[in-house]
């Protein structure tokens, strides 16, 4: 067994994202492009991965297993002395957070590409989360950066590959590493935060449900829970078994991908829940029968029940959302006494918020829902947390969304999606929108009047850093809202996003088609920034 260095020349792309390095499959197959970045994670972490504990895993997408072998390697030459590898080099986005958290690790590396599709053709990412298990802040992802741009070796031990399917400690050099169970400390969190008699209880009652693991991760953790300790029926997972490519699905949890799932949810033979969660778990969709439970209102109901779960009794510190989000969970924050916080997109930014205390639950519009459980967004735990509020509520997914819209009003919502956009044009939107803004106030789009806009700048609360150029948004005097940004999670072109919401307080007016409803405000989003004239674009590529 010998510790080999070997020289390397940097690349000039080794800059994290929103959630990591995230590039084509292709990118990653370069020569040195994965080691590079490992290294430039450990030499970042620097002398305190002397001697610690790393956490390693992955969402089971083309290269996780090759990715996971050279991680192991390096990590071992690098001097940490244990590492917790996933069973199969697999681990959930959630499950790696909790395995850092109750390991103490230093940190952890997780190797997904989120809800962007896999396969040779598809994409990779390589994430570094911090001790407190949440996506490395943005100064250490800066850092990497730094050091990736300027990486002349790195140190890798010359061994076989070690078997990763087989429950157990091996020897790597001077390292331990831990074939770890993938599900099982992440069960041992969830039945401690929801009442799994009461949900196994609806489930004897006849309770029908539908998960679809997409051919992603959560396959293995929504069986073990879902189908193993709560008793739903055989089959209620569905896609359960993670593949490298997905099984073609794109794992990303809308109505648009998920459209197998919204079909049934939608049809007559509708079982009482549907959800659906992403490549690496830690997004979620849910779907009551017949009516699809958009991720801010779900975030809005979550806030709003959280107490029945046996986790939350105590009732919620504070919440927060990302600015795109809708303000639905605002109302419910207001109504319940308690702060509400307005972040950038991007889950790193709740770190702060959730590790003091100032919150206790969080989303975003993008379908992520979590709490200060662990630090990353976790799909299988909302959905676990809608469960426990149907068993103890008794009442039917629809009702409990229908009876919260008639209590706080009802946030009409839609995001539509420009995808692959050729770059410098989505810029020259984003340009012009900002040169606009002070010209804006009082003028009329689409029959709607400007009220207010900025370009969403965010103070932590905690640590005075200072985010700018968060998303342009525009408030409506009509209780309306358009937001713009581009976003950070793509790796061809640029995709910008357009958010659109309108508030209904009338009850009598909450069964209305989104799409409809919104569409003054979708004209009046499209005049501002002029989309059709920057982008080339008569329509979005996705509608969610
Ligand atoms: C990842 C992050 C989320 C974030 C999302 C935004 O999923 O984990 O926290 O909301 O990216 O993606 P976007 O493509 O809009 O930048
Ligand atoms: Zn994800």
């Amino acid at each position: 067994m010998s510790l080999r260095r070997i020289a390397t020349t940097p690349f000039a792309d080794q800059k994290p994202g929103t959630s990591g390095l995230r590039k084509k499959v292709t990118v990653f197959q370069q020569p040195h492009y994965v080691e590079n970045f490992v290294q430039a994670i450990f030499d970042t972490i620097g002398a305190a991965r002397q001697g610690a504990t790393l956490v390693l895993g992955g969402d089971g997408r083309f290269l996780n297993r090759q990715v996971v072998q050279t991680t192991l390697k390096m990590a071992a030459a690098n001097g940490f002395s244990r590492i917790l590898v996933g069973q199969g080099g697999l681990l959930s986005t959630p499950a790696a957070s909790n395995l850092i958290r109750i390991s103490g690790a230093v940190g952890g590396i997780i190797l997904s590409a989120s809800h962007n599709p896999g396969g040779p053709d598809g994409d990779f990412g390589i994430k570094f989360n911090a001790a407190n298990g949440g996506p490395a802040p943005e100064d250490i992802t800066g850092a990497m950066h730094r050091r990736a741009s300027m990486l002349v070796e790195y140190a890798i031990l010359d061994v076989p590959d070690l078997d990763l399917d087989v429950v157990g400690e091996v020897t790597l050099g001077d390292c331990t590493v831990a074939v770890v169970d993938p599900v099982a400390d992440y069960a041992v969190l969830m039945r401690k935060l929801v009442d799994f008699d009461a949900i196994a209880a609806m489930f004897r009652g006849g309770f029908r449900m539908r998960f679809d693991a997409m051919s992603a991760v959560t396959g293995p953790y929504a069986k073990a829970i879902l189908e193993g300790a709560l008793g739903a029926a055989p089959g209620t997972v569905v896609n359960a078994e993670p593949l490298p490519d997905f099984g073609g699905h794109h794992p990303d949890p809308n109505p648009v991908h998920a459209a197998e799932l919204m079909a049934e949810m939608l049809g007559a033979e509708a079982p009482d829940f549907g959800a659906a969660s992403d490549g690496d778990g830690d997004r979620n969709m849910i779907v009551a029968p017949g009516l699809f439970v958009t991720p801010s209102d779900s975030l809005a109901v979550l806030a709003a029940q959280a107490h029945l779960a046996p986790g939350y009794a105590r009732g919620l510190a504070g919440v927060a959302r990302s600015m795109p989000t809708s303000r639905a969970v605002d109302r419910v924050a207001k109504a319940l006494g308690i702060p509400c916080y307005e972040t950038p997109t991007g889950w790193k930014f709740f770190g702060n918020l959730l590790d003091s205390g100032r919150i206790t639950l969080c989303g975003e519009e993008s379908a992520g829902t979590g709490s200060d459980h662990v630090r990353e967004k976790d799909g299988l735990w909302a959905v676990l947390v809608w469960l426990n509020i149907l068993a103890s509520t008794g009442q039917r997914a629809d009702a409990i969304l229908r009876d919260h819209w008639a209590r706080f009003g009802r946030d009409y919502y839609t995001r539509h999606d420009y995808e692959e956009v050729d770059a410098g044009a989505a810029q020259g939107l984003m340009q012009a929108l900002r040169d606009m803004l002070p010209t804006l106030p009082g003028k009329v789009f689409a029959g709607l009047t400007v009220a207010a806009c900025d370009d969403f700048s965010y103070t932590d609360p905690v640590d005075g850093s200072v985010t700018a150029q968060q998303g342009v948004r525009v408030l409506f005097a009509e209780d309306a809202r358009a937001v713009f940004r581009l976003s950070g999670t793509g790796t061809v072109g640029a995709t910008l996003r357009v958010y659109l919401e309108r508030f209904e307080p009338d009850v009598a007016r909450h069964d209305a088609e989104t799409q409809a409803v919104l569409a003054p405000v979708i004209a009046a989003a499209g005049e501002i920034a002029g989309i059709a004239r920057h982008t080339g674009r008569d329509a979005p590529s996705v509608i969610t």
